[in-house]
């Protein structure tokens, strides 16, 4: 796993948008793994602009989303769908339909769950996840105590979850839905890359976890340790808690920047 202490939330988008830039450029169509959550709103606001101004394109690309809650409207604005298209998809150059994310309103919720299984495998697996972590250290909605061979499937959100994304749903944690789909970890873990992105004390404490605890389902973003190709992208107060951040700042300072993240 590689660590980089960023100065920022901006320099971490500029590195994210990088690594979508340079894949996009060696793999036209390539399958994003794309987070919805507020921390990757900087680096899709960054690929917005190379796109505006002509460096990067997403005509042949294709995205899946991680996760979405059950039962929200279909126009609702949280519905993450939604926010998907609203804070990247409708703003750049993908083709309709290349966009997908599990039906939070299907009927059969579990055939559902295996058919975007079955979605991500067609399109070849995902080429760049991006991802966010919660307080309580879950990836997509993979709560703590989530098997770390889970797939795709229904997941009751932790409270602590709950609370967190309560400043979505106007401050009202009771309007937060209380069932979700999400990716399983061994979903995510078969992506090639993952790029994930911390900022801001609250997540210091899941950081710490992610980076130096031991491997285990009670912090769920460690399974992230046993990935071949891991970035982990931390402005200064989300690293703030790591024992070994010099090591980390130093082994970035000195890495030949041909190699990218
Ligand atoms: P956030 O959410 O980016 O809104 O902090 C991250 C997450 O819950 O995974």
């Amino acid at each position: 796993m590689e660590v980089v202490i960023t100065s920022g939330a901006q320099e971490s988008a500029r590195l994210a948008a990088d690594a979508v830039e340079q894949l996009l450029a060696r793999k036209p169509d390539a399958v994003l793994g794309l987070a919805t959550g507020s921390t990757p709103l900087p680096t899709y606001d960054e690929l917005v602009r190379r796109h505006e101004a002509g460096q990067v394109s997403f005509a042949r690309a294709r995205g899946f989303t991680l996760d979405e809650y059950i039962g929200l409207p279909a126009d609702h604005p949280q519905r993450y769908r939604n926010v998907i298209d609203r804070e990247l998809v409708g703003r750049v150059d993908f083709a309709s339909d290349a966009v997908t994310g599990p039906d939070g309103l299907a009927e059969d919720l579990q055939a559902a769950a295996e058919a975007y299984e079955r979605a991500i495998a067609a399109a070849g697996g995902v080429d760049l996840q991006i991802l966010g972590i919660g307080t309580n250290g879950h990836i997509a909605f993979n709560e703590p105590g989530s098997s770390l061979a889970s797939r795709t499937r229904v997941q009751p959100l932790a409270p602590q979850t709950r609370t967190d994304n309560a400043r979505f749903f106007e401050d009202d944690v009771e309007a937060v839905p209380r069932l979700c789909f999400t990716q399983g970890l061994g979903t995510i873990m078969e992506a090639r890359h993952l790029v994930l992105i911390a900022t801001g004390e609250g997540k210091a404490a899941a950081v710490q976890q992610l980076v130096e605890g031991p491997v285990s389902a009670r912090w769920p973003a460690t399974v992230m340790q046993h990935h071949p190709h891991a970035t982990v992208l931390l402005d200064e107060a989300a690293a703030s808690r790591l024992e070994l951040a010099d090591y980390y700042r130093e082994a970035y300072a000195a890495k030949p920047e041909w190699q990218g993240i």
